[in-house]
């Protein structure tokens, strides 16, 4: 029954004795198996689109590791590329998008409603899964957060200061806040799509959360995951949602209620122990352990994953990292980890 799997039961408020654990990006280029799917795949938009392929590196950290949750192999960034933005990946570099910065740039992207035609092949991915997955393992979906993807589709590029989507926001509003109301529809029909195929649990990306301040911190960041997780839970009233406002730091406090969502994602920024007393009182989190840890190993990365462990005992917890692990990362870090995290 789906209500046994661990993940479900964590994200509808239950403390377990082991919490379950998965982590971000757990399908990626530390592991050689994804390298060598990845190369027969061509290159990384390909493997996105291809549905056996990329149900196969969803897969692989499933088998190698026996995570609680498998993560739908996609990419954020293929939404804009579904409202008509032009997508590359360059390796080495990152992703290159063109830019929206004008009304008839943005008058020339698609409805929200016409996404599905571009993105039916990650629907399919998600139906192969659901068939695929052992039966304890819980399927999450994902999209970005407005405020995250908008800062690729303005700046055509990761920025490390969201300047020119800061810069947009001050110059034209109008178009600002267009571009927003576009991302977050076109979000809700994908999202919606990715749940009709069989996502159990939807996660949010607001990885750039951290560079709003102020009145513009609810306005972009809360506001359009509250849209989202509202339009979600109104036709899904089942699926739970987990969503990861990155750099919040005190802002993290009473959002479980701010977004509506189920499961609040914290970074490393923030202690476990200052999380359990100011966050973990408003439903499950996920989190934390910093990826570096994933690289280093020893000693400490145990202490940490104990304390974290630890320290979000009383309540409902996903153990995760505080962002996705990284390509240096040494595989038998990861299941140093796990062995900490369910043998104590
Ligand atoms: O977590 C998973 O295993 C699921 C798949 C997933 C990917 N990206 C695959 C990926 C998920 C959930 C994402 C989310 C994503 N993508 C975010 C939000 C989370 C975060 O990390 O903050 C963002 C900002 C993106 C956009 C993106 N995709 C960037 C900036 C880059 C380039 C940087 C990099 O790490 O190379 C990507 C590429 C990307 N997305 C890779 C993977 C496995 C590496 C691509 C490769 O194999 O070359």
């Amino acid at each position: 029954m789906s209500t046994q799997k661990s993940v479900l039961r964590s994200l509808a408020g239950e403390t377990l004795p082991v919490p379950p654990i998965w982590i971000m990006r757990q399908a990626g280029r530390y592991l050689p198996e994804y390298k060598a799917t990845r190369a027969k795949a061509g290159d990384f938009l390909s493997l996105c689109y291809n549905p056996n392929l990329a149900a196969e590196v969803t897969i692989q950290p499933i088998c190698r590791y026996g995570f609680d949750a498998a993560i739908l192999f996609a990419d954020i960034l293929l939404l804009p590329q579904a409202l008509g933005a032009d997508l590359s990946f360059v390796t080495g570099e990152g992703p290159r998008l063109s830019t929206i910065t004008t009304a008839d740039q943005l008058a020339a992207l698609k409805p929200a409603h016409g996404v599905s035609d571009h993105l039916s092949p990650i629907y399919e991915t998600i139906k192969i899964l659901s068939k695929a997955l052992p039966d304890e393992t819980t399927l999450i979906g994902f999209a970005g957060a407005p405020w995250t993807v908008a800062t690729y589709m303005i700046a055509g590029q990761g920025t490390p200061d969201q300047g020119p989507a800061h810069a947009l926001k001050a110059e034209n509003r109008i178009v600002f806040d267009g571009l927003i109301e576009l991302i977050t529809a076109g979000t809700i029909v994908y999202l919606s799509a990715q749940i009709d195929a069989g996502a159990e649990v939807i996660k949010l990306f607001d990885s750039w959360a951290g560079s709003l301040q102020g009145a513009d911190f609810q306005r972009y960041s809360i506001e359009p995951m509250q849209h989202i997780t509202a339009a979600l839970k109104a036709a899904y009233p089942h699926v739970p949602i987990i969503a990861f406002p990155r750099g919040a730091g005190e802002k993290y406090v009473e959002l479980h209620a701010a977004i509506g969502a189920d499961c609040i994602a914290l970074d490393d920024g923030v202690s476990a122990e200052w999380a359990a007393k100011n966050v973990q009182t408003g439903g499950c989190v996920q989190g934390n352990l910093a990826s570096s840890h994933m690289v280093t190993g020893g000693d400490v990365l145990v202490s940490e994953t104990r304390q974290i462990v630890d320290a979000f005992s009383d309540g409902p917890h996903i153990f995760n990292l505080g962002h996705g692990i990284t390509p240096d990362a040494d595989p038998e870090n990861v299941q140093l980890m796990i062995d900490t995290v369910r043998g104590g």
